[in-house]
């Protein structure tokens, strides 16, 4: 492994993705050390760094896992939500994105759009971290706001992006807010933290076909007003 030295920060940028589908290669401990250390520097309104991020690796993620697994084929319900993932009536222009990006996510699975069953067992892989040696769950206090909100974003990008730099790669899952009891049981975080997302590590088993996802042209998305 190693880290890539010659990967520069729009390489990075470009090539990481929601990767879901990893090898059981481990990620050696001071890997995962060296990078929670450099996202440390992470940008945060009045330097609150409100982000609360927990490893796993080994016996505790399989033992998550496996629990989690056992939810799902229990048919347990979700756990009651502490965030909404979405809002409830997504408006023009998400809604259409967000139906591109379940084409794009299904086809590349040869799944087809009305097969709900077959969209749930891809779903179910979120479970096993893709397969994943390793995952993050990131917390964050209940008192905060939107914009520590934010800020837990940029950190979480941050970590995503140094994973890069390592030749890892990662998944972000917000999934993992509806087993939080689960994670929690594993965990145990201290009362008063919100878990906002977990987050696949790993390298990637490039045998696991994706579609790449696409983006809004910039004029959608992005205004310069010029003097
Ligand atoms: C906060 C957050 C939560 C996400 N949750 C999930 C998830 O639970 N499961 C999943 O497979 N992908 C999840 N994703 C990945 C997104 O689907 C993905 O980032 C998006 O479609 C863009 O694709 P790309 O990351 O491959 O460029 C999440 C991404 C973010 C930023």
């Amino acid at each position: 492994m190693g880290r890539q030295a010659m990967l520069n920060v729009y390489e990075a940028v470009t090539s990481r993705r929601a990767v879901r589908g990893f090898t059981d290669r481990h990620v050696p401990r001071e890997v995962l050390e060296r990078v929670l250390s450099a996202a440390a520097w992470s940008p945060s309104g009045s330097n609150l760094q409100p982000w609360h991020a927990y490893v796993l690796t080994g016996g505790p993620l399989a033992e998550l896992k496996k629990r989690a697994g056992a939810r799902v084929v229990a048919g347990d319900p979700w756990d009651e939500r502490e965030y909404e993932m979405y809002p409830p009536e997504l408006k023009s222009p998400y809604r259409e994105r967000r139906s591109a990006f379940g084409q794009e996510r299904y086809s590349a699975l040869g799944i087809a759009r009305e097969d709900w069953e077959a969209r749930q067992r891809a779903a179910s892989a979120n479970w096993d971290c893709f397969g994943a040696p390793a995952a993050l769950f990131c917390y964050i206090d209940r008192d905060m706001g939107r914009p520590q909100w934010a800020d837990v974003g940029m950190y979480l990008q941050t970590v995503m992006l140094l994973f890069r730099a390592e030749g890892l790669h990662s998944c972000p899952q917000m999934a993992w807010s509806v087993y939080r009891k689960t994670v929690a049981e594993v965990l145990s975080p201290p009362d008063g933290l919100v878990l906002f997302c977990g987050m696949s590590i790993g390298f990637e088993d490039v045998t696991v076909g994706y579609v790449r996802t696409g983006r809004a042209p910039l004029a959608e998305t992005v205004t310069f007003v010029d003097g």
